[in-house]
């Protein structure tokens, strides 16, 4: 979602912002915009609809001199993406770049209004920079006027503020929408995340909850929420440039796919010794856990759906699971001896946050699998396991996806070691298929070429389902998400077994089937469905592996052959497919593939 990024530098600012600017590209956006103050002490702007490159366009011929400078990528909520509600906003000495929703905007309004003071955006941004003038106008100095700004803020946001005459200052505020701060040798940044400034410095200070900082090129002053003055540590951040390139590859998700057998590889490294399962969880002992309750958004509720197969399958442990969006108004009991589990690649998701907030204190426990240690979500869990992806820049997330899984196949098989479900001997057998799990997902990467062709078929397709069964429907949902997210083709996932009572209506020979089906136990009962399509003149594209494709392969339109492997981690693998094919659509039919039309990747609202 909307990037922020701040520098009080000794150099001109224009094009560090912009590249800073680029560096966030990734969370997602629909115009952009910066800010500077120049040496006279005058402060400037210039915004622009759609890329940056229609910013640097603009600043080519339209210069912004200065060495003080705040920028934004936003991702529009209130009004549409033009250039008036671009940030950064202005209202006279005051700018101002947000992030988030300032939920009491239409009171504020209100009351701005009520005063006589017109408005010239539609965003809920423009009262911050509003209130802030009003404030100043009552003789408070940029400081006083801004902390009596933010007392009066509800919802969740990031906020940097610049003011005319002011060469040396910038103010940065945290509620609810992450914010770091860089420490320069006489220079200081501010940051949505430590991405953005990496080429500057890898010293980092993040924000917490609450916290507002005054920042000069002699560093930075924090207070907390009840304006009192704090300390927080200042971290050094592997960030070096390489995680953030793209490494030879076409795009960021071609890489990110790529990465699978590596970080994959990462996960069992930390958490698997031999025939043994290492992972510090705080405490949780699963032999007392009666149930689980796991709660995600989009791709990373498709693992927590996977993973209800496995606790209940192998650790005979119940789970309930929902979209986040929903559990977090749903006021759901939780049965005594429930451990709440939060996933999320970003640790930012509005809904996740919110859903695990509301189980706090009412769960006995709150463990999160999460890929960013800083983030929210891991910093207010119980217990926060890491899923090791590294940074995951496509919006289409892969790689987070499969570690979830990795992660989620551990701790499965923890709960059931330790709940008497697995003896040792078993538990070293799964383990054993588990490391085998890189090199098979190596080998499967192998397909790539073969998924090419299909997806030249596909990609003239209006709509596409997908379907499997057992641990592969939600797979099957996976790669109808992936479809949609990035090639705009409509898909939909369903378990198999459910085609007949309503999907079955659509199939014709213009809906392609994608069947997501290993040699499992309930091969046979797939391939019945498989049948079904086909007798109805539907298109099959089988993905199955060497021992099933023989035997069903008959009548088949297309097939994507994977290796044979293992039960438990056939879902992890065949994510694979499930992702080549919505890449290589994509790319047939020339969209955007790692910043598709209205995503973001950190969805920090509602
Ligand atoms: C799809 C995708 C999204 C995210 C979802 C949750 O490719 O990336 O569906 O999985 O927005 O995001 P996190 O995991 O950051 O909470």
């Amino acid at each position: 979602m909307c990037g922020i990024v701040g520098v009080l530098g000794n150099h001109e600012v224009a094009p560090i912002l912009v590249e800073s600017l680029r560096r966030l590209e990734y969370r997602g956006y629909d115009s952009a915009g910066i800010a500077t103050v120049n040496d006279a002490g005058q402060l400037h702007r210039r915004r622009a609809v759609g890329k940056l490159a229609n910013l640097s366009d603009l600043l080519v011929h339209d210069s912004l001199p200065g060495k003080s400078g705040i920028g934004h990528t936003r991702w529009a909520t209130h009004g549409a993406p033009t250039t008036d509600n671009a940030h950064p906003h202005r209202a006279g000495p005051v700018s101002v770049v947000h992030n988030g929703i300032i939920e009491n905007f239409r009171e504020l309004r209100e009351e701005l209004a009520a005063k006589g003071i017109k408005f010239v955006t539609e965003t809920d941004t423009e009262t911050v920079a509003l209130l802030t003038q009003q404030h100043l106008r009552q003789g408070m100095d940029p400081r006083t006027a801004v902390e009596a700004t933010l007392k009066r803020l509800e919802g969740a946001f990031a906020l940097c503020f610049l003011f005319d005459g002011e060469t040396d200052l910038m103010f940065a505020a945290r509620k609810g929408s992450p914010l770091a701060i860089g420490h320069g040798d006489g220079e200081m940044f501010v940051g949505s995340d430590a991405i953005a400034l990496a080429p500057m410095t890898d010293r980092i200070t993040y924000l917490e909850e609450g916290d507002y900082a005054v920042i000069t090129r002699a560093g930075a002053q924090i207070f907390d929420a009840a304006g009192a003055p704090v300390e927080r540590a200042v971290k050094t951040v592997q960030m070096d440039a390489a995680r953030i390139e793209k490494a030879g590859y076409k795009h960021f998700m071609a890489k990110e796919i790529a990465q699978q057998p590596t970080v994959v590889g990462e996960v069992l490294n930390d958490y698997v010794r031999g025939d043994k399962i290492v992972m510090d969880l705080g405490g949780i002992d699963f032999a007392k856990v009666e149930r689980l309750s796991i709660v995600a958004c989009g791709t990373a509720y498709y693992a927590g759906l996977t993973a209800k197969y496995w606790f209940e399958h192998y650790a005979r442990l119940p789970v309930d699971i929902d979209v986040a969006s929903e559990f977090r108004y749903r006021e759901a009991p939780f049965a005594p001896g429930t451990l709440g589990v939060f996933v999320s690649q970003s640790g930012e998701t509005a809904d996740t946050l919110a859903a695990l907030r509301y189980t706090k204190g009412k769960a006995d426990k709150v463990l999160s699998l999460i890929n960013v240690p800083e983030s929210s979500i891991a910093r207010e869990s119980d217990v926060a396991v890491e899923i090791h992806a590294g940074i995951e820049v496509s919006v289409a997330s892969t790689k987070a996806f499969t570690c979830q899984l990795a992660t989620f196949a551990i701790l499965a098989l923890k709960a059931a070691h330790d709940r008497g479900q697995l003896d040792d001997a078993s538990l070293a057998a799964h383990l054993a298929d588990l490391r085998a799990l890189p090199g098979l997902l190596s080998h499967a990467l192998a397909i790539d070429t073969a998924v090419q062709g299909v997806a030249r078929k596909l990609e003239s397709a209006r709509d596409v389902l997908f379907l499997g069964r057992g641990q592969m429907f939600p797979l099957a949902l996976e790669g109808a998400l992936k479809l949609k997210e990035i090639s705009y083709i409509h898909a939909e996932g369903y378990a198999s077994g459910e085609l007949k009572h309503g999907p079955i209506a659509l199939i014709d020979k213009d809906t392609p089937t994608v069947v997501m089906a290993p040699h499992d136990g309930l091969f046979d009962k797939t391939v019945s469905n498989m049948q079904e399509v086909m007798a109805r003149g539907g298109r099959v594209i089988l993905v199955s592996d060497v021992k099933a494709a023989d035997k069903a392969a008959e009548g088949v339109w297309q097939t994507i052959t994977m290796p044979d492997a293992p039960e438990l981690i056939q879902p992890i693998l065949y994510a694979v497919p499930a992702q080549l094919l919505a890449y290589h659509t994509a790319i047939a039919k020339g969209t955007d593939v790692d910043q598709p039309r209205n995503l973001a990747k950190s969805v920090t609202v509602e």
